[in-house]
């Protein structure tokens, strides 16, 4: 067994998007020599440039990993074969029919089993059902590909340890976030333990990787079903004719048993909208129903059509019908000061619109041109001048982006519909042109 406390191995990360890069971050900035693997040649590319394909995460670090050889990006799995850990962040989307797609997973852990030297440790990051390490990748691993088998715990290591990184959030620093980590057995648990303490201030052990499993989808869950919860609250809310935002903030003044939740055009992002489905679907091999997942889907889903309705009857009660209406969607990223546009409710609302015949621009300084499915071909993103808010019929504020200026935006704009509180510091004055959604 090779002793990680003693020696820095040196890391593979598997997979450098929003969570495998960061990590990599901790791990050369703690002096590890760390390899990157992706299989995307553009991905690799900007990385070995020392460019950051995140905007909130700096570049600096990789600039210095570089020069000092510490950080090497590559798509050449080889690398794997000098690493004492293996660390793999590949993504874990839905199919087409919202059940949970391992296909990143398996390949991932295919090319680890491939190429890992004797004693190696392996740590999925990648949030799964519970289970996914005992069942998908021990399997894997345990295979030399030779017809003689490895054993977990003594030949090899393997772990479980969910990513808690928030992108874009700069209140917490990803090494104060503590680090929950599973193991196949007490010697596998040792060793990713181990590792993580020389980069994370707080690692807690767990009896099995499962635990962790469950308790990261917990975690994504409980944020689902209290947006769902408040997002529903906003509906009724509105018909009453009371402001849901002020009720939230003062039920946020009890200082116990209560944490503020806000509504919003619906559910973003690689996390929230998917997580809870992994775990539906692996209740239903034990016979559950997994109602809170369910409804809390379902309303939240139904959030941009509810935005989209309100929309139309802003319009409606100046008399514009929405058909021919010019609509500017402010903010198209899925939460504000990243450029991140996974399940983004603003595609979402961009495809309603315009299915009811509005004409949808959008201006988002993160997201200069947008080139999705979801809204068929190809928007630039249009500059926020008075000239542009006063050319159009209305502004959606879909994502409020820190850099947004509210006051720019009701002064000039002939009609605003809020799905963020956005234009709160200015409601007072332009109350008239002003609706919350
Ligand atoms: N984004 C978040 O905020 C967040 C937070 C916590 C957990 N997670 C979880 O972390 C995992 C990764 O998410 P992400 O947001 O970093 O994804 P991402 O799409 O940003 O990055 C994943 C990277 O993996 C690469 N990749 C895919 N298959 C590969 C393979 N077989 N070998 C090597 N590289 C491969 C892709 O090219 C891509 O660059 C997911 O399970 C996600 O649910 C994400």
């Amino acid at each position: 067994m090779s002793d990680l406390s003693a020696q820095r191995p040196e890391i593979c990360i598997v997979g450098l998007g929003y969570v495998g890069l960061p990590l990599a971050a901790l791990f050369v900035q703690a002096g590890f020599k760390t390899y990157g693997y992706d299989i995307s040649p553009e991905r690799v590319r900007e990385l070995q440039a020392g460019r950051s394909p995140l905007n909130h995460l700096p570049s600096e670090w990789m600039i210095s990993g570089l020069q000092k050889k510490l950080w090497e990006p590559t798509t050449n799995p080889e690398v794997i074969r000098r690493c004492g850990a293996v660390i793999i962040c590949v993504p874990t989307p839905l199919t087409e029919h919202r059940e949970p797609d391992l296909s990143c997973v398996r390949q991932a852990a295919r090319t680890a089993a491939t190429y890992m030297q004797p004693g190696a440790l392996v740590i999925l990051e990648s949030t799964s059902w519970p289970g996914t390490t005992r069942e998908i990748l021990l399997p894997i691993l345990s295979e030399t590909g030779n017809g003689s088998s490895r054993q977990a715990g003594s030949d090899f290591f393997l772990a479980y340890s969910p990513e808690r990184v928030d992108p874009g959030n700069t209140a917490h620093d990803l090494a104060e976030i503590p680090k929950l980590v599973g193991g196949i057995t007490p010697a596998c648990l040792d060793q990713a333990v181990t590792l993580y303490r020389h980069v994370f201030q707080r690692v807690v052990p767990l009896s099995d990787p499962a635990v962790a499993e469950m308790a990261k989808l917990l975690e994504n869950i409980f944020r689902s079903v209290n947006i769902a919860l408040v997002n529903e609250l906003k509906m009724l809310c509105d018909r009453m004719g009371i402001n849901v935002w002020e009720v939230i903030e003062a039920a946020a003044t009890k200082p116990f048993g209560f944490m503020p939740f806000y509504p919003g055009p619906g559910l973003g992002g690689h996390c929230i909208p998917i997580d809870p489905f992994y775990l539906t679907w692996k209740a239903r091999e034990y016979d559950f129903v997994t109602r809170f997942i369910e409804l809390s889907g379902e309303i939240n889903t139904a959030m941009p059509y509810y935005v989209a309705d309100k929309l139309t009857r802003a319009l409606n009660n100046r008399g514009i019908p929405l058909r021919g209406a010019r609509v500017l969607v402010l903010g198209v990223a899925y939460k504000p000061d990243v450029n991140d546009l996974r399940e983004s409710p603003a595609l979402k609302l961009i495809r309603i619109l315009r299915d009811g015949g509005a004409v949808v621009s959008y201006h988002d300084p993160y997201v200069p041109v947008l080139r999705e499915k979801a809204v068929a071909g190809e928007m630039k993103s249009r500059p926020l001048t008075p000239d542009v808010l006063r050319s159009v019929d209305c502004v959606l504020v879909a994502t409020a982006h820190t850099c947004f200026d509210a006051e720019l935006v009701a002064r000039h704009a002939p009609l605003i519909v809020d799905t963020r509180n956005f234009t709160r510091p200015v409601a007072d004055r332009y109350a008239e042109k002003i609706v919350l959604a």
